[in-house]
């Protein structure tokens, strides 16, 4: 296992798509298993192939919880419901935060690692989490969705 430098700020490859995972191999195992090192050791609950320079759709995340950590292989959401407004960060914005708007609920279907295919459903922070890192996949981050709450007329 090896940790890896997560990309940050106007690091290009943020913004690129990343390509659906067809070989289910060992190649896979080990990129799963040094983004879980890589997320633990920088605290994080998500992570996402294309921050540590990989344009797979690959994410992991860990709520800490005794669910442990979970590698998602080609996610995508079919279903979501509700409405949340949170704060977020993400590793590769280090030192900022911002509110976005997401839904409740999302159920996410998936592959694991042997390819087979799964469903999630997550509320509250996991549903954040889920939205976040498949957000990644497609070079999209928080900043861009993120609700500037308008300051108060003195
Ligand atoms: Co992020």
């Amino acid at each position: 296992m090896a940790i890896r430098i997560i990309r940050t700020d106007h690091d290009p490859i943020l913004r690129k798509i990343s390509k659906e995972v067809t070989s289910f191999d060992e190649k896979l195992d080990i990129l799963v298993e040094d983004m879980i090192e890589t997320m633990h050791q920088a605290d994080g609950v998500g992570l996402a192939a294309p921050q540590i320079g990989v344009l797979k759709r690959v994410i992991v995340f860990d709520l800490y919880d005794e669910d442990g950590p979970m590698a998602l292989i080609n996610p995508r959401i079919v279903e979501q419901n509700g409405l949340q407004m949170e704060e977020e960060g993400c590793l590769s914005l280090p030192g900022r935060h911002g509110v976005v708007k997401r839904p409740l609920s999302v159920t996410v279907q998936f592959e694991d690692l042997d390819g087979e295919t799964y469903e999630i459903t997550g509320e509250e922070l996991l549903a954040r989490v889920l939205c976040h890192e498949i957000d990644h996949l497609d070079g999209i981050l928080y900043i861009d969705k993120e609700i500037v709450l308008e300051e108060k007329a003195e």
